[in-house]
């Protein structure tokens, strides 16, 4: 079982103290989201240049590349990324361009390789990135064949996954300083020794934005999630806490309040609550009651995303059973995003009518307000990954 931490038995005072006193989490003042945000090309462009290239972004999850040789790709930050796992074990980061003349040296979302060789020419690359030969060399007797490897890019892995800065940048990278406020947390639940149950990814008409913002309050579930995620969770008694630039989002079970008149030495976070992990600028960290789900969303135009989710289970399922059981899940889960995106959708039309000028971000709302305040601070400087979130 794990163990509750001093921050959940925060979280569940709180929810327990709001809810004896009839109100829940809530900040000082209404808010409001310019509609620009998510319909301006100029806006996307520039959350484009610094939100998805600045900042460590989850690529993978460490069992995909557990053994030497292993590999995956990935694409939808819009810089292709190669990470591999060389022959001493380090994992490595590369652009998956050509030195060549720009094709993408490996094409399979994941496998296994010693070598990579481009399909274009057939220039070859090590797992190390560097390159190792190309046919009739003869043609480029004069090129430093040691200064054209593949562009490295900066790669950690933490608590079972795999995060890289989709650009080389000039500023350090400190993963740990970055990940701090999250640590805690993310270490309790072992990710690492997860296994990858399911992969899949979904495109919507609607902004990256939106889809975020789906995460980031639970205002909505009783309404848009009446006959699925309703009935499992308390109406919008979320609590948030600020882990900025990250945002914990805890939504209470109705057994939560079971632990009133506990001692809070028997409290236990984990079975009464699902978490919602923002990792700032565009990964969930979301934890079921056993089971975990990575979420990432990547903008592909200024009305439109891609949503790459992750589930891990505890263990490989060896039963019949237990595969209908995570199968279970994975289609409620289905289901009810099935939901938020159809409504993304309508609201991202409503969005280009220009009916409205500013969302309005109720006062519980307080994911929409925290998020938008850190992705605020990014674009106009106030927030860099070189600092590490702590030292801000
Ligand atoms: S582009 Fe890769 S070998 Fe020519
Ligand atoms: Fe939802």
């Amino acid at each position: 079982m794990a163990v509750t931490s001093n921050e959940e038995r925060e979280i569940i005072q709180t929810l327990l103290r709001n809810c004896s006193n009839s109100t829940t989490d809530m900040v000082p003042d209404v808010g409001f989201g310019p509609v620009s945000n998510y319909t301006d090309p100029n806006r996307l462009k520039q959350e484009i240049d610094v939100l998805f290239r600045q900042f460590p972004i989850i690529v993978g999850h460490v069992g995909q590349l557990a053994e030497p040789g292993q590999f995956i790709t990935h694409n939808e930050t819009g810089v292709p990324i190669l990470v591999t796992r060389n022959r001493k074990g380090s994992l490595k980061a590369f652009m998956n361009v050509c030195r060549h003349r720009g094709m993408r040296v490996a094409n399979e979302l994941c496998g296994k390789a010693a070598m990579f060789t481009c399909p274009y020419h057939s220039w070859n690359y090590d797992l190390d990135g560097r390159l190792r030969g190309m046919p009739q060399p003869n043609g480029f007797e004069s090129i430093d064949e040691e200064s054209l490897g593949l562009v490295a890019l900066p790669v950690g892995e933490r608590f079972g996954l795999v995060w890289v800065r989709p650009s080389v940048g000039d500023e350090a990278f400190d993963l740990d300083a970055w990940l701090a406020p999250m640590a805690n947390q993310l270490e309790s639940l072992d990710l690492g020794d997860h296994v990858v149950f399911r992969a899949w990814s979904v495109e919507s008409d609607m902004s990256w934005r939106l889809a975020l913002e789906g995460f980031l309050e639970s205002y909505h579930f009783c309404s848009a999630h009446k006959h699925t995620a309703c009935a499992g969770y308390l109406d919008n008694q979320s609590v948030f806490r600020d882990l900025y630039p990250h945002v914990r989002h805890a939504v209470p079970l109705p057994k939560a309040l079971e632990m009133e008149g506990q001692a809070p030495e028997v409290w236990n976070y984990r079975p009464n609550f699902m978490t919602q992990n923002y990792l700032f600028p565009c990964n969930f960290v979301q934890v079921m009651t056993d089971h975990v789900y990575i979420h990432s969303i990547f903008p592909k135009g200024s009305g439109s995303c891609v949503f790459q989710c992750m589930m891990l289970v505890p263990e490989a399922p060896e039963t019949e059973k237990a595969e209908r059981y995570w199968n279970r899940n994975y289609k409620v889960v289905e289901t009810v995003f099935g939901e938020d995106f159809e409504i993304g959708q309508k609201v991202q039309a409503g969005l280009e009518t220009g009916a409205n000028e500013h969302f309005v971000f109720g006062r519980y709302e307080r994911g929409l307000h925290l998020a938008q305040k850190a992705i605020d601070d990014a674009l106009e400087g106030r927030l860099t990954a070189c600092h590490g979130a702590a030292a801000l």
